[in-house]
């Protein structure tokens, strides 16, 4: 994890947090305890205290807006003509879930209304699946703290949690539980969380798009260049990268084009000149 200046006293803090819950009063023998065997729990508490976990459901409304118009689109048209129907998209560093949960709902939407207008040559017996075939739709979601990724699972969400969410999305998505809205087993059937490291080697492979938004910016321009180039080998053929509005992959990489559209970034894969 990259600390800058100005994120200085937030380590400083966090890590005074630590030091006290665990009774030491210097920061060496704290150092000590988290190389030490015994101290590999404490590494991960530590993790946790270090990330910052902050997301919505449709955060960036313009950026969603160039997905399922633009993007989806065309992915959804070049699979059609090549009958390869699997999609794959990857919610790298999906926090609570609320990321990986908006885009199962967008890409759900977006396959209904693409069968509608190519319908399956077989009739389809009820009840409907979510995504019909011959479409499939897999979502994997990965994040490095373990907590957010058992609150992804859970899927709970409160009202002020669920205030970007409108309420047609809202019915046909999520089941209301007391006070709380659940993500519906439809939904979650889609979306496959696991514990990644996006700063090691081995990462989920053959993606169509890969989310990683508000993640790159707590990271050094070294490391963000080495995860630019990982998102490159993850990718399929002209697949889609989309990061933070406060994140670009311009001088990081010759490797992706931009795509804008009514103030939405993504960014392409090229295929030659590589
Ligand atoms: C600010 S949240 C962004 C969540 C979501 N992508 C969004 O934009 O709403 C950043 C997430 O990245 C995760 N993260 C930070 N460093 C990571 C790493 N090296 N590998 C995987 N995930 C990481 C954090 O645990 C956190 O959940």
């Amino acid at each position: 994890m990259h600390f800058d200046e100005r994120r200085t006293s937030f380590l400083q803090d966090r890590l005074q947090r630590r030091l006290k819950e665990c009774g030491m009063d210097s920061f060496y023998s704290y150092y000590r305890l988290l190389i030490s065997q015994p101290g590999k729990k404490e590494l991960t508490q530590l993790v946790e205290n270090l990330t910052v976990n902050e997301t919505s459901f449709f955060r960036n409304k313009a950026q969603l807006d160039l997905f399922q118009r633009e993007v989806l689109d065309d992915l959804l048209q070049r699979k059609q003509e090549r009958r390869d129907h699997n999609l794959r998209i990857w919610s790298a560093g999906c926090s609570t879930g609320q990321e990986p949960y908006t885009l199962a709902m967008i890409v759900a939407d977006a396959l209904s209304y693409h069968s509608m207008r190519n319908p399956p040559a077989l009739g389809l017996s009820l009840p409907k699946p979510l995504v019909l075939p011959p479409w499939r739709l897999e979502i994997l979601a990965s994040d490095i703290s373990y907590s957010v990724l058992r609150a992804a699972q859970e899927g709970s969400y409160s009202e002020p949690q669920m205030s970007p969410v409108d309420y047609g999305f809202r019915l046909r998505y999520f089941d209301k539980v007391g006070a709380r809205y659940v993500v519906k087993k439809t939904v979650k059937e889609l979306v496959h969380f696991d514990f990644h490291n996006l700063k090691t080697e081995y990462l989920p492979q053959r993606n169509d798009i890969i989310f990683c938004r508000n993640v790159m910016m707590y990271f050094d321009e070294a490391e963000q260049k080495r995860l630019v180039e990982k998102f490159y080998r993850c990718l399929n053929p002209d697949g889609y990268v989309f990061v933070g509005h406060a994140e670009s992959l311009l001088g990081l990489t010759s490797k992706f084009q931009m795509v804008h559209h009514n103030s939405g970034t993504a960014y392409q894969r090229l295929e030659v000149n590589v």
